[in-house]
């Protein structure tokens, strides 16, 4: 069979993000409850004679096009998870979501990658998925599920959830981000030294409402943000200015988001436009492989 295999890689956010105490193994302990957006890349694979990448999309600036892709270690992972030779693919990627943005971009290209090679290997079952997605990354267990889900562990444990009822969202992802800033912003949290408990997440995840307001959202890295990303601290104050609403950190960062009332979502990009941001318009979207 040499069809090329292709599906959608969804953007995520954190709806709340808590963090905890570094781990002897240097990770961070962690309760979230993430959902993933409308916005996706596309992730394409083609049996081939040998490795190759080609990414494209308005946001392929940034994504790495060689054996630094998370694709290519995902494929690695899944390959040594079942205890087979990779077989070399061309991959093609679809960049619609900003990359390094805090928006999962990379880690669901990885895991939608991984869901694409378990229709082709047999021996590909949900373990073997699982293992692969926690060797790759702390998101990609997330986006193997996709939808609405409590995170806990580093990333690894994850309790899907009813899907949240659709909310519009509104992404402003500044043009620079920082190299290395997930580790970063982990080590400036180490430094600041308060942690936070994982109630707001257990909670959320408890009772999700109907509605979301601005007070059941939480991300700890917020803590730091604002002072690692040169800039940052003053287009969340000039887009709060423009919206008139409160707009949260997603993930890691550098973009920020506003979640509300889908009827509302066109009146938040328009009145965003012309920021000195990327300003894309998107919802929450249920798990592409529970459809
Ligand atoms: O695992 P992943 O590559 O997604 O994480 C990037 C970096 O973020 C890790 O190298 C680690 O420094 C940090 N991290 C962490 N605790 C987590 C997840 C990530 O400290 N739960």
């Amino acid at each position: 069979m040499t069809a090329e295999l292709a599906a959608p890689a969804p953007a995520k956010i954190n709806l709340t993000l808590e963090i905890g105490g570094a781990r002897p193994d240097g990770y961070h302990e962690l309760a979230s409850v993430l959902q993933t957006l409308a916005l996706a890349d596309e992730v394409a694979l083609r049996p081939a004679t040998a490795r190759a990448i080609t990414v494209e999309g308005p946001f392929a600036a940034g994504t790495p096009a060689d054996a630094g892709n998370l694709v290519w270690r995902a494929i690695d992972a899944l390959a040594a998870a079942v205890g087979r030779e990779p077989e070399p693919f061309r991959v093609r990627l679809v960049k619609r979501i900003p990359a390094a943005g805090g928006l999962g971009g990379g880690a669901s290209d990885a895991a939608t990658a991984l869901r694409l090679l378990a229709r082709r290997w047999p021996e590909a079952d949900e373990p073997a998925l699982a293992r692969a997605a926690a060797a790759t990354g702390s998101d990609e267990p997330f986006f193997l599920a996709g939808g609405t889900a409590l995170v806990g562990g580093r990333g690894e444990r994850v309790t899907p959830l009813p899907d949240l009822p659709a909310h519009g969202v509104v992404l402003f992802a500044p043009r620079e981000t920082l190299a290395g800033k997930t580790a970063a912003l982990f080590a400036a949290l180490d430094r600041d030294g308060r942690r936070d408990g994982f109630e707001r997440s257990a909670a959320l995840a408890r009772r999700p409402p109907a509605r979301l307001t601005p007070d059941a959202l939480f991300n700890g890295f917020e803590r730091v943000a604002f002072e690692c990303f040169p800039g940052l601290a003053a287009l969340r104050e000039r887009v709060e200015a423009r919206i008139g609403e409160p707009v949260r950190l997603a993930g890691a960062g550098p973009t920020l988001f506003w979640i509300g009332p889908p009827e509302r979502t066109e009146r938040v990009r328009a009145r965003a436009a012309g920021l000195e941001c990327a300003v894309i318009a998107t919802a929450t979207a249920g798990s592409p492989w529970r459809r």
